[in-house]
Parts: C-alpha cells; structure tokens; sequence
C-alpha cells in the first residue's frame, strides 16, 4: 500500500502502458485521475482498479491547451491536492527524412512534447506543495537512434533531456523527475502507427533478436517501474532515464 493518500494522475490511461499503471497503483492504494481521449475505454479500465477506490475519469484531447487545463484543474478541485504525475501518453509515427512532413513532425511533438511540456508546467505548483514526483514515459528511442521514426526518435530525446533539466531546477523543491525507457512493448502503439498485421508479427518477432532477453516487454513489467520511481522507495533517484528494455539500450550491431 505504498501509495495509499497518494493523487496520481495518468496520462494516456486508457490502453497499454498507462492502463497497466492505473491497474497496478490503485491496487497499491494509489486515488487516481486518469484521462484519455473515450470515456467507455476508460470505464473499461476503472472496473479493473481497486473497488474502494473508483478512480475520477476525465476526457480531453492533450493538444489542445484548454483541455489540458481542464484536467489538471478537474483533477485538484475532486482530490485537492496532487502527489505524482503521470507523463504516459503519446503516439508513434513512421517517416524517415526522406518521406516525412512538417505536419507529422507536428503532430508528433504536440502530443508526445509539447502537451507534457504544459502539463507539467501547471501541475509542478501542486507538486511542491506535495514534494510530489513526475515520471514520463520515454522510450529506448530517446536513449538510442532509429531509422525510420525520425519525428519519434527526436521526441523521446526531447522527453529525456526535459526529464534532466526539470529535475535538476525541481531538486531543490524535493521535486523528483524520472522516465523510463521502454523498448518493444507489446500494447496497440505499433498497430496505431499503420503496421499492417503481417508487418507486426514479424516485428515482435524480430524483438527476440533486438533485446538481449529474447522477447519483447509486458505493459506491466513497464508499470512495476513507474511504480518504484513514483514510490518512496526511489527517494534518491531524479532525472533518471531508466531502460526497461530487455537490454536493447546496450545492444549494438556485431
Ligand atoms: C521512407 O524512406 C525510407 C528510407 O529513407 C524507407 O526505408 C521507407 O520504406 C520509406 N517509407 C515509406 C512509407 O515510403
Ligand atoms: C517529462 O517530459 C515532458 C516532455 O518532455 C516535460 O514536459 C515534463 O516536464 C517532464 N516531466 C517533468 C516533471 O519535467
Ligand atoms: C542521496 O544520495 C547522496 C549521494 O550519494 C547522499 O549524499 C545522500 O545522503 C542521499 N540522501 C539520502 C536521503 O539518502
């Protein structure tokens, strides 16, 4: 129960990663605010938390600036208070510089940058008055380079170097700021990005090839660690980028 009392709010929360983080802390005791884009999917998720606990759902589109407020702001005035943010949503997109646009490059660094950059920005105030934590969901991506996601590869370094900066003007405020760095995880993100199934199953295929372990990742094995940086357990642990990636980050081409 490390995180009974503890307001956390996730991004992103209604599939894969932010799903198996919702999950896991309310079953460690955690008050969730949880947002994505379809209430029903959401719904779906709450009725897998912890029964005592519901947790408080909130609709919006992260690009847009006025719902982004809107769930911050929803999320203080039902709980009061703020303990750990969530940075989890975002989206993946194939172009390399040969065949992308400025429309991808936008669409990608809005979600996956900019809306973070903005909620983080009105939820930090909250979050020093709690001593509070964020943790964002980067990916070996932001780690490593990638053909092929030129806009994604650059926004997952975006996320990583925003992750060290904010961590070290919060460290004074006892503000602890973190990511994890998941490498192929099995959740619909690739299937959104316009795989066709047969592209897919040869991907996770060839994950057993690319992560030193042999397989790709499980959304929970990815939400045990969000869990730990959020928890009183990582107290000394800020602006860390924290692979969990099966070794992927280490492995080069021989
Ligand atoms: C984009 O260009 C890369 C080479 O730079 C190529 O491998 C990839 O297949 C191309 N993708 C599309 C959708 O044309
Ligand atoms: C996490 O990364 C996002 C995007 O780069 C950034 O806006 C946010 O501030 C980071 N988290 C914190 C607490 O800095
Ligand atoms: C955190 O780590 C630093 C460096 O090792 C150490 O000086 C400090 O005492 C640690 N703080 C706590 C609370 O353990």
């Amino acid at each position: 129960m490390a995180f009974l009392g503890k307001v956390v709010l996730i991004t992103g929360a209604s599939s894969g990663i932010g799903a198996a983080t919702a999950i896991h802390l309310s079953h460690l005791g955690a008050s969730l605010s949880l947002t994505g884009r379809n209430l029903k999917n959401l719904e779906k998720i709450a009725d897998q938390c912890h029964k005592e606990r519901k947790p408080f759902l909130i609709t919006g589109e992260l690009t847009n600036e006025d719902d982004t407020k809107n769930i911050l702001e929803s999320t203080i005035k039902h709980f009061g208070k703020l303990d750990i943010l969530i940075n989890n949503a975002g989206t993946i997109e194939r172009g390399s510089i040969e065949n992308t646009s400025l429309d991808q490059y936008d669409r990608v660094f809005n979600l996956n940058v900019r809306s973070m950059y903005q909620l983080t920005m009105l939820a930090v105030p909250h979050l020093i008055k709690t001593k509070g934590n964020v943790v964002n969901v980067s990916s070996v991506n932001g780690l490593r380079s990638f053909p092929g996601v030129l806009a994604y590869c650059m926004s997952k370094s975006a996320v990583d170097q925003f992750t060290r900066c904010t961590a070290i003007e919060l460290g004074s405020k006892q503000v602890r700021v973190n990511a994890v760095n998941p490498g192929v995880v099995i959740t619909n993100l690739h299937e959104r990005s316009g795989m066709s199934p047969e592209e897919l199953s040869a991907f996770f295929e060839r994950s057993k090839t690319t992560h030193a372990l042999g397989r790709p990742g499980q959304a929970d094995e990815v939400a045990k660690t969000i869990a730990f940086l959020a928890s009183d357990d990582a107290s000394n642990i800020t602006g860390a980028t924290l692979p969990v990636d099966g070794g992927r980050h280490a492995l080069c081409p021989r």
